[in-house]
């Protein structure tokens, strides 16, 4: 199916209730604004919210996926960039998005090492006051999701609020 608009999409995915990111697409929506960076695109549920968001407050989003099929989920829209590529390839994605964020969406590999490299990598690259998220911390089938998440928290004391709904999403904001 074939959506005119981000929010036209969201409508439908908010009708959805089995989608794994159910919960979190309304959160993704109203905390998305400014540079907003997505890791992990798929077929662009997750990002029709953060898109929906920057229509409304204005904004960009950039998303990363290794995934080539992924460039065509929303290639159209004037306020998103994308880039193919694994998130670790700095060279070529850092060509592409701006230095700084104030919303990073991390949902793209989910072994420890990919979620280890993009909290600490792409948090580092948030604006005071940003917030950065990971999505899948409350799902067994992913235990390096959450064993990453933990470490980034330990590791950088910042505030985090662990939402158990939808797989899980911790939410860290950069103080
Ligand atoms: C769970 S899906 C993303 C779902 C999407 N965020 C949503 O909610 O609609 C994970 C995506 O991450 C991509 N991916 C996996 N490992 C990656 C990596 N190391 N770097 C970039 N993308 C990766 C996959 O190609 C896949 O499309």
């Amino acid at each position: 199916m074939r959506f005119r608009t981000p929010s036209e999409a969201l409508e439908v995915y908010l009708g959805c209730p089995y989608l794994d990111t159910h919960a979190h697409l309304t959160f993704l929506r109203d905390s998305a604004h400014g540079d907003v960076l997505e890791i992990g695109t798929y077929t662009g549920i997750s990002t029709a919210a953060l898109l929906a968001g920057v229509e409304l407050r204005g904004g960009h989003v950039y998303s990363v996926d290794v995934s080539p099929g992924a460039a065509f989920a929303w290639h159209q829209h004037p306020q998103w960039t994308f880039t193919c590529a694994y998130s670790n390839a700095r060279q070529t994605i850092d060509a592409k998005i701006p230095a700084l964020f104030d919303l990073v969406f991390v949902d793209g590999g989910h072994n420890y090492q990919d979620v280890h490299y993009d909290l600490f990598h792409y948090g580092g690259r948030l604006k005071s006051g940003g917030m950065l998220l990971a999505h899948d911390t409350n799902i067994s089938f992913f235990p390096g999701v959450k064993q990453a998440a933990k470490e980034f928290a330990g590791s950088t004391g910042w505030p985090v609020e662990w939402r158990e709904a939808s797989c899980g999403l911790a939410v860290f904001k950069k103080p």
